[in-house]
């Protein structure tokens, strides 16, 4: 496991998300509560990218079908979706969001 850098903070107003790839990996960076936040971009119920979805109050809305994950636990808040995203350590510095992945 390495730290890598995969965004600034400047990219990310709050509420917002980022879509990036790290490796074969698909990414979502998420900026809500003031925290920032690194999950699989896939919803764990179909195929649906989460860095297009809703960002508020520390969790992120599927764009599909509007499941609701809790951005720091990845837990599942909400039907359709059954099983929590993952979430990955993240790391603050300077400007440099970095991510153990
Ligand atoms: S694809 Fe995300 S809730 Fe269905």
């Amino acid at each position: 496991m390495t730290w890598t850098r995969i965004a600034s903070v400047e990219q990310l107003g709050e509420d917002e998300a980022l879509a990036v790839s790290l490796g074969e990996r698909k990414l979502a960076v998420f900026h809500s509560g003031g925290s920032f936040h690194v999950t699989d971009n896939i919803c764990t119920h179909a195929y649906a990218l989460l860095s297009e979805g809703y960002v508020e109050d520390g969790c992120v809305e599927c764009p599909l079908h509007q499941a609701r994950f809790d951005l720091s636990t990845g837990a599942a808040m909400c039907a359709p979706a059954t099983q929590p995203i993952r979430v990955y350590p993240v790391r603050i510095e300077g400007s440099d969001i970095l991510v153990e992945a």
